[in-house]
């Protein structure tokens, strides 16, 4: 690819020209792809409907750019390397020849059950290489995917699917995540009861699960794999079809689908992984999320991929079967390029450094964080002891919304600052704003993070609900893309992002809304209401704590086991990953005369802060606020 960054001198000079004509700026990146046809417009866009399109009326596949125009130069390098949970099971290690025609298997088995361009696909699958093949059959018959974490209850699963409207779910009988195995097919199950749109499920084979198959709706994968040949030519795709749908949570209601479509998304994330990690011929990159998060979708399988990359997909945990996993995988692999979160960092920290010094680590070359802010501590824990000091480590700032990287350090270009993302890469225009939307300027400043510029990889609308899209982030401040962000520029002009303004929880990198929380826990029986809020946790960032309201406890039951019951109520509705860390059963909540919880408080008392709660005279019942403070847990 002909796009990548060599010197700060040319990430300046790129910036500079993606801000003073960013449609040149753009279709010069582009012309590195192939495109059936080309487009006859860059860009068009106002943020007020919103409307943002890129690359009107080219045509492409975004799986004939990962794929097939890298067979001829590359067919017998591997695309993917597969770890398994279990390192003593072997691994799989796909060639870009292999994948794809993987890839045109899988995408035979959709056509033959019945899937259309167009149709949504829910994927809900453990880490393996069938997951990202599953992926790019889509992409390649132009059925829209939706992953879904491995993590997410069937409650959750069912509210993806209905929003929208999937005809087929793909799924295997299990998964492995370090000692546990997850019964991947019967969650599916559960949440099909409510689903009268999926006509069928393609089931693959993992941990040999017993499970139900129903007559006329389940099918195995690998009988149906028997069933087609490889070959099956890539479908037209509009640069703005959509390509996939990612829920995503926000501060208020349910997950939203945050759609993104094939140009644009495809040219971003690909700029982007080849300009951030510097990724050169050869190396091996390995991004420890989840394919059911957008990390996975940008920086596993399409960015490495249009790039003809290697990528490496990691079945299990980070501290399984012990708390060496991720640098036994990099001396094994000679991995190059490392992307994960600080919560896995912070995680793997605590078990000191015996785990580290194990293994040969002289493979690395760059490190990244993504998720949510890197503590200082972390950061130079990484930098120390992982990087040698000798590996840039780009902290990436972006969001589900973004389809990509918005402000990191460039690997080796941009000089790097602990916690700070550093600089916007090119196309990238961020702004700081005030509560009143006045634009900030100037260095030395904090504010809320907005974007001015629509770049290609960002979201076009939420799914089935533009409205939703348009009030959620381009309706706070007229004219701009609002992240939800704080965030400080410093005398440099170097960005540091200090968290979420809005009600959203960062807990281990996973973002989950306080009112989806709210809304499970008050689904328990007796549960009157409920207020949550976060507070610094050690590991996760974020822990999240409730006050709970209940009216009474059943019979047999004391306090410490209905807080059990909520905690099994929040897995059921929305999955383990959103389990209160603290209850606290509290009789009243502070609320303003007007009926709104004051949370400022709530926070303070979470974060053991207590000395000084601020104004409460407004309250109408200063009184629960000593009550809560006695009671805190
Ligand atoms: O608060 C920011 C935080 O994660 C949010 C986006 O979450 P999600 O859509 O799940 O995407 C996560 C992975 C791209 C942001 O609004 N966040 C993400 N990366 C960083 C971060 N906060 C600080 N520093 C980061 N590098």
């Amino acid at each position: 690819m002909n796009y990548q960054i060599q010197t700060f001198d040319e990430y300046q000079a790129a910036y500079q020209k993606s801000v003073e004509d960013p449609e040149a700026f753009w279709a010069e990146v582009a012309q590195n792809f192939h495109w059936r046809k080309p487009w006859t417009k860059t860009l068009q866009w106002n943020f007020d409907e919103p409307n943002v399109k890129w690359f009107i009326g080219g045509k492409l596949n975004i799986t004939e750019n990962c794929l097939d125009r890298h067979l001829a130069t590359r067919g017998d390098q591997p695309a993917i390397i597969w770890e398994p949970n279990d390192p003593h099971e072997a691994g799989v290690t796909l060639t870009y020849r292999m994948l794809h025609d993987q890839v045109c298997r899988m995408a035979n088995v959709l056509k033959r059950n019945g899937v259309r361009k167009g149709d949504r696909i829910c994927i809900y699958m453990p880490m393996v290489p069938e997951l990202a093949i599953a992926v790019l059959a889509c992409a390649r018959i132009g059925a829209v995917h939706s992953v879904v974490f491995g993590g997410f209850s069937a409650q959750s699963i069912a509210d993806r699917i209905n929003d929208a409207q999937c005809k087929l779910v793909i799924t295997s009988d299990g998964a492995f995540r370090g000692g546990k195995e997850i019964p991947l097919k019967s969650v599916v199950d559960d949440a099909l009861i409510g689903c009268p749109s999926v006509e069928r499920v393609i089931v693959m084979t993992r941990t040999r699960t017993p499970v139900a198959m129903l007559k006329g709706r389940d099918v195995w994968m690998e009988q149906e794999l028997k069933q087609v040949t490889a070959d099956c030519p890539a479908e037209e795709m509009d640069a703005e079809d959509m390509l996939f749908i990612l829920y995503t949570s926000g501060s208020t209601g349910k997950p939203k689908g945050v759609v993104h479509t094939c140009g644009g998304y495809m040219v971003y994330s690909a700029y982007t992984f080849s300009n951030v990690f510097q990724y050169k011929e050869n190396q091996v990159h390995f991004c420890t999320a989840d394919i059911g998060w957008i990390t996975g979708h940008s920086y596993i399988v399409y960015g490495p991929l249009a790039n003809g990359a290697t990528t490496l997909l990691f079945e299990g945990v980070p501290t399984y079967p012990d708390a060496g996993r991720f640098w036994e995988i990099v001396d094994k692999h000679q991995v190059n390029i490392l992307y994960t979160a600080p919560t896995a960092i912070r995680s793997l920290m605590s078990f000191g450094l015996e785990p580290v010094q194990k293994y040969d680590l002289s493979s690395l070359q760059v490190l990244g964080s993504v998720g949510e802010p890197i503590n200082a501590e972390a950061w130079h824990w990484y930098d120390d002891n992982i990087g040698k000091n000798n590996c840039p480590i780009v902290d990436t700032w972006w969001q589900t919304e973004n389809g990509g990287i918005l402000i990191s350090p460039i690997a080796g270009i941009t000089k790097t600052k602990p916690t700070y993302a550093t600089l916007p890469l090119p196309g990238v225009q961020p702004v700081l704003v005030d509560e009143n939307g006045k634009i900030i300027e100037g260095n030395g400043v904090s504010g809320n993070l907005c974007m001015k510029f629509p770049w290609p990889g960002i979201l076009r609308t939420t799914y089935g609900d533009h409205e939703r899209c348009r009030q959620t982030y381009f309706s706070t401040y007229p004219g701009l893309y609002f992240t939800g962000d704080g965030c400080l520029r410093d005398e440099d002009g170097y960005y540091r992002i200090t968290g979420r303004v809005d009600d959203v929880l960062n807990v281990s990198g996973h973002r989950i809304g306080t009112a989806e929380v709210e809304n499970a826990i008050n689904m328990h029986t007796g549960v009157v209401e409920s207020a949550v809020v976060g507070y610094p946790h050690d590991i996760k960032g974020q822990g999240i704590y409730a006050y709970v309201i209940t009216d009474q406890l059943p019979d047999g039951h004391d306090a410490d086991l209905t807080k059990r019951d909520i905690l099994a109520t929040v897995s059921r509705v929305i999955g383990p990953i959103a389990k209160p860390d603290k209850i606290q059963f509290v009789t009243g909540l502070p609320k303003t005369r007007s009926g709104k919880i004051m949370r400022r408080i709530l926070r303070k008392i979470a974060e053991g802060d207590t000395s000084n709660l601020g104004d409460t005279t407004t309250l109408l019942d200063p009184a629960v606020v000593e009550e809560i403070k006695a009671g805190a847990v």
